[in-house]
């Protein structure tokens, strides 16, 4: 099976720092990989290629078998990859469907003077919202009154809205209570099922184990190992992501 994003000896440095070294990754449809790795071991920046924020030194980037360049983050969207980071940047004074819209406004006719389609935009708003199950009161209350898991709800759903084939997730479990980390992971579920291709970045190892069908481990810019679903343990993980000892295991039996 073709894979929908496969990225190939990426290396990237900044100065003398060498953030990332020929790493290479394959996201499929219906797929769930987690990025992990100590801090500085080039998460991020791995993220910021993908999602056309900085440019790869070398290696090449697939799109559904075709190699892309993405030069910005149009040229990523219009890829097909959308990316939530981690601040979210939502606008608190606006409302959910100003939000998921934000940027990609629907615009009636130029007759019409092109005035902002608030129903159009609402009806998708609710469509989308509910294939993720986030449930909001109402549509239009500021963003800024809504729990932390609605607001990544609402995040993600602002990715969605192009309907794009990758979505990736910086630490989009950070900073939640428990129950609503719980929503958020059966969020990045249903993007599984919808058939996306879903790269998540985590530093929780217990969500990593609960929501990935399989892990890449970076560590001081290359990749260092990579584990399949049950492939396996806690300890093997850490040991990775530390270097304590030097995994090759690429998640068979156990
Ligand atoms: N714009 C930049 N200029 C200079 N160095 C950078 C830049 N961005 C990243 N780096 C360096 O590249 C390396 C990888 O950084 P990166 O932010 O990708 O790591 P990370 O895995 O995301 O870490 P964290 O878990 O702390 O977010 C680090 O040594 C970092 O200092
Ligand atoms: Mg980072």
């Amino acid at each position: 099976m073709t894979a929908l994003l496969e990225l190939t000896k990426i290396s990237k440095h900044f100065g003398g720092v060498r953030a990332l070294h020929e790493v290479d990754m394959a996201v499929h449809a219906g797929e769930v990989v987690a990025l992990v790795g100590d801090n500085g071991a080039g998460k991020s920046t791995l993220v910021k290629i993908v999602s056309g924020v900085e440019s790869p030194d070398e290696g090449e980037i697939q799109v559904r078998g075709e190699a892309r360049r993405l030069e910005s983050p149009r040229a990523a969207a219009e890829a097909g990859i959308r990316t939530v980071f981690q601040d979210l940047s939502l606008c608190d004074n606006l409302d959910a469907v100003q939000n998921l819209f934000l940027g990609q406004e629907r615009y009636g006719p130029v007759w019409s003077g092109r005035r902002v389609r608030r129903h159009v935009m609402e009806e998708q708003a609710q469509r989308v919202l509910e294939s993720l199950s986030v449930k909001l009161r109402a549509l239009n209350t500021p963003v800024v009154a809504l729990s932390g898991g609605q607001r990544q709800g609402i995040a993600i759903g602002r990715a969605l809205i192009s309907d794009p084939a990758v979505v990736i997730l910086d630490e989009p479990t950070a900073a939640l209570g428990v129950s609503q980390r719980g929503e958020v992971l059966d969020l990045i579920d249903r993007l599984r099922d919808q058939g996306r291709a879903v790269v998540v970045i985590s530093h929780d190892m217990k969500d990593v184990r609960r929501v990935a069908d399989r892990i890449v481990v970076l560590r001081l810019g290359s990749k260092v190992a990579e584990f399949a679903r049950g492939g396996y343990t806690p300890a093997d993980l850490v040991g990775a992501m530390t270097g304590a000892h030097e995994s090759t295991n690429e998640g068979g039996d156990q």
